[in-house]
């Protein structure tokens, strides 16, 4: 179906495995229970997630900075409100059409739930992410800490978005594990189960 059509409220609020898309929106009024700020050590002042993932994230990135890696969250809650703003910035930037390749409406970002993050690597902007060995450190060990790439190359079609090497979801060891493993996105890890 077109994006943007046959849209419902999504289920499995303040669950790990909340699927959020161009289908599946959460309200306005949606704020996740259990928000912490991520240690700045590894992230910009004021970067939030779940706590659940927030305990996750630092792991991952004490366990890269062990292997003289630095993984730095640039994004990762964003409230309804905010979501407005940035996709509307993206719009008049680079109008409707281009904007819904890489920004999410309001409601229909993941980065509401709480559980998404964007990382860099504090050297390169985050679009060229996927050149660090950052990346390739992350391809191999963020499943472990139950993060997947959300927005993987060679699935845009199912996905709805363009390739971010930056967008990490997380949805728990054992999902991540099965979604990696398997090659999965989320949406076809829904179809599955
Ligand atoms: N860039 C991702 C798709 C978002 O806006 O949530
Ligand atoms: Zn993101």
């Amino acid at each position: 179906k077109p994006y943007y059509t046959n849209t419902k409220p999504t289920k499995n609020l303040n669950s790990n495995t909340i699927l959020v898309n161009k289908y599946n929106y959460l309200t306005k009024d949606y704020i996740p229970n259990d928000l912490e700020e991520i240690n700045t050590t590894y992230a910009r002042s004021g970067m939030q997630l779940v706590k659940e993932a927030k305990e996750a994230f630092e792991s991952l990135a004490e366990a890269a900075k062990k292997e003289q890696m630095t993984i730095i969250a640039m994004s990762s809650y964003r409230s309804y409100d905010y979501q407005v703003e940035l996709y509307n910035k993206y719009v008049q930037t680079d109008g409707k059409e281009a904007a819904d390749t890489y920004s999410a409406r309001a409601g229909y970002s993941e980065h509401q739930t709480g559980l998404a993050v964007d990382v860099y690597n504090n050297d390169l902007p985050y679009t060229s992410f996927e050149q660090t060995e950052e990346f390739n450190w992350m391809q191999k060990n963020a499943y472990k800490y139950g993060f997947i790439l959300r927005f993987p190359k060679d699935k845009t079609n199912l996905t709805g978005y363009q390739y971010e090497s930056w967008h990490y979801r997380y949805v728990g060891k054992k999902v991540a594990k099965e979604i990696y493993k398997n090659n999965l996105t989320l949406e076809e890890y829904y179809v599955k189960k």
